[in-house]
């Protein structure tokens, strides 16, 4: 997903849901972006914040323990959402008002309805299974 939003060193990544912090561990560790991750579950942002200290990531990247619809986007250059259809309708208008120009939206699974996609992925999480198992939707604001 980051490969193919072109994640470059010192760009402003945001996880929007960011669970355990893998996507803003690798967004910094593999690809040097800063990173940014919301989440609302504490647990689950105590373990990202445990794998950031852990790996001497936390000049690069930060976690708030927050609402996705109460944070201030203007500063992203690429997005990543693992939500639901119904999440992404929901977060749609702030991404609209938000998002500069050029900004990439990529979405694990679920598209964003109305938006036209620049390109989508499938991908095999798991090769025995012989057929995709995920798609990849890259969106690019304009
Ligand atoms: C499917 S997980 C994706 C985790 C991570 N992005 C990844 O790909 O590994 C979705 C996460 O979004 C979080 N979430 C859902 N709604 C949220 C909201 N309104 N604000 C912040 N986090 C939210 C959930 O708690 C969950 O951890």
């Amino acid at each position: 997903m980051l490969t193919l939003a072109e994640l470059k060193p010192g760009e402003v990544f945001f996880d929007l849901g960011a669970g355990d912090g893998r996507a803003v561990i690798m967004a910094a560790k593999d690809f040097g972006a800063r990173a940014v991750g919301i989440e609302l579950r504490e647990d689950l942002v105590k373990r990202a914040l445990g794998s950031i200290y852990e790996q001497g990531l936390q000049d690069r990247v930060t976690i708030v323990n927050g609402d996705i619809f109460s944070v201030d986007l203007t500063s992203a250059d690429v997005i990543f959402l693992y939500l639901t259809t119904s999440a992404n309708e929901k977060v749609k208008p702030k991404l609209e008002v938000q998002l500069k120009p050029g900004v990439r939206v990529v979405s694990h699974d679920y598209e964003i309805v109305g938006w036209k996609p620049v390109k989508v992925e499938n991908f095999c999480e798991n090769q025995t299974l012989g057929y995709p198992s995920h798609t990849i939707y890259l969106y690019k604001k304009v």
